[in-house]
C-alpha cells in the first residue's frame, strides 16, 4: 500500500466499525473520521464534548485514543502496518490523530490477535467475583500499558483506602453540581440507543459505600436493584509520564489495549474517574501514585459476577465526513 492507494469500501467499514466500539466518556463517541488514500484522520467532534465534566477535552481525547487503537487493531487484522501522528496539523487543531496505513512486511503483530475482543469488551458496573487475578494476567495488563508508553499503578490497601476517601468527598460534592447533573441527564439513564448510557448498563445501585461510580447519582433510576459490592477490588491508575494533548491520546490507546488484553482473559473493568474530573482530587491521586506521573484513568478490574449490559453505538457512517 503506497501513498496513492485507496482503501476499499469494505476495509473502511471494518476499520471505522472497529473505531466506534471504543469506550468514551458517557458513550459520547466524540469522534469524526476523514480518509485520504491510506491515511485516516480522527477529529474531535465538538458537538459531542462535555463542557461541565471535561472542560479541557482530556477525557474526549482519551476516547479518541481508544478509537485509534481499535483502528490499528483492525488494520493489523487486515494486513496493514499503522503509524500515528498526534496533533498533526497546527492549522486544524480538531484533527487529533492521523493514522498512516502501509502494507505489512513483518509477521502479524500482537495487535491483530485482539481483533476478536473488540465487540466482547464492555464497561462492567456490577459486582466482581471474589477471585484474585493471576500474576501472569496482571503482567500482561502491565505490558499492554507499557506497549503504548503508559504505566498501570496498582493500588495497595493503604492507597485504596485514601482513594476511597477522595471518592466519597467528590461524590458528595457532585450531588450539588447542577451543571454536571444536567449534563449527565443529557447522556445517561432511561432507554437509549445509538449513544449515551442506558439505565440497563448502569449496574445495580451500591447498597453501601463501594469502589463503584453510580453514574445515575442525583436522579431517579427506578428499575435498578440494590447490591453489596466487593470491598477490596483490584484498583489501578493508568498514568502517563507527560501531561499534554498527545499524552491524552496515548492514554486512550493504552487504556483500550489494557482493556482488550483483559477481555481476552475474561477480565472486565469499570472506572472511578470522578476523582480525575476535578483538579484538587486529581492532584491528590497524582500524589497517591508517587507524584511524578499523571493519572489519566482510575480502574476497578476483576471478573464479573453477572453478565453485563451493552451501551449501543451510532453507525460508523454517521461519523464519517469525507473520502478524498
Ligand atoms: C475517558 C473516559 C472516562 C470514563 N469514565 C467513566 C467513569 O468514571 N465511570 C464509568 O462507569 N464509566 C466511565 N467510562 C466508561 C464509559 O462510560 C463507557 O466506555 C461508555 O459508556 C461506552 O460503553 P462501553 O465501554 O460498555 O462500550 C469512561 C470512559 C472513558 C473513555
Amino acid at each position: 500500500m503506497n501513498a496513492t492507494t485507496t482503501l476499499t469500501k469494505d476495509e473502511v467499514g471494518i476499520l471505522l466499525t472497529a473505531a466506534t466500539h471504543a469506550p468514551s466518556i458517557h458513550n459520547t463517541q466524540p469522534w469524526r473520521f476523514e480518509i485520504r488514500g491510506p491515511v485516516i484522520d480522527v477529529l474531535l467532534d465538538r458537538k459531542r464534548t462535555l463542557p461541565a465534566a471535561d472542560p479541557a477535552g482530556r477525557a474526549a481525547r482519551i476516547g479518541i485514543g481508544a478509537a485509534v487503537l481499535n483502528i490499528r487493531v483492525a488494520a493489523a487484522m487486515l494486513g496493514h502496518e499503522s503509524s500515528i501522528a498526534p496533533d498533526p496539523d497546527p492549522h486544524h487543531p480538531e484533527v487529533v490523530a492521523r493514522i498512516f496505513l502501509a502494507d505489512r512486511t513483518t509477521p502479524a503483530p500482537p495487535l491483530a490477535r485482539l481483533y476478536g475482543e473488540l465487540r466482547r469488551r464492555h464497561t462492567y458496573r456490577g459486582p466482581m467475583l471474589d477471585q484474585i487475578i493471576a500474576a501472569r494476567v496482571l503482567e500482561r495488563l502491565d505490558e499492554a500499558a507499557r506497549a503504548e508508553r503508559a504505566i498501570l499503578h496498582w493500588l495497595d490497601a493503604g492507597e485504596a483506602s485514601r482513594l476511597g476517601e477522595l471518592l466519597r468527598r467528590v461524590d458528595d460534592t457532585e450531588l450539588h453540581d447542577e451543571d454536571r447533573l444536567h449534563e449527565r441527564l443529557r447522556w445517561i439513564g432511561g432507554d437509549r440507543s445509538g449513544d449515551g448510557i442506558p439505565e440497563s448498563a448502569l449496574g445495580p445501585v451500591p447498597a453501601r459505600a463501594a469502589f463503584v461510580r453510580d453514574l445515575s447519582a442525583g436522579f431517579d433510576s427506578p428499575h435498578r436493584s440494590q447490591t453489596v459490592f466487593e470491598q477490596r477490588p483490584a484498583l489501578a491508575v493508568l498514568c502517563t509520564p507527560q501531561e499534554d494533548t498527545a499524552a491524552w491520546l496515548r492514554a486512550g490507546m493504552a487504556l483500550e489495549r489494557v482493556l482488550l488484553v483483559g477481555t481476552s482473559y475474561d477480565v472486565t473493568a469499570s472506572f472511578l474517574n470522578q476523582v480525575l474530573e476535578h483538579s484538587t482530587p486529581r492532584a491528590a491521586v497524582r500524589e497517591l501514585v508517587g507524584g511524578r506521573l499523571w493519572p489519566q484513568m482510575v480502574m476497578r478490574i476483576g471478573y464479573p459476577a453477572h453478565p453485563g449490559h451493552e451501551s449501543s453505538r451510532r453507525d460508523w457512517r454517521e461519523s464519517f465526513d469525507q473520502w478524498f
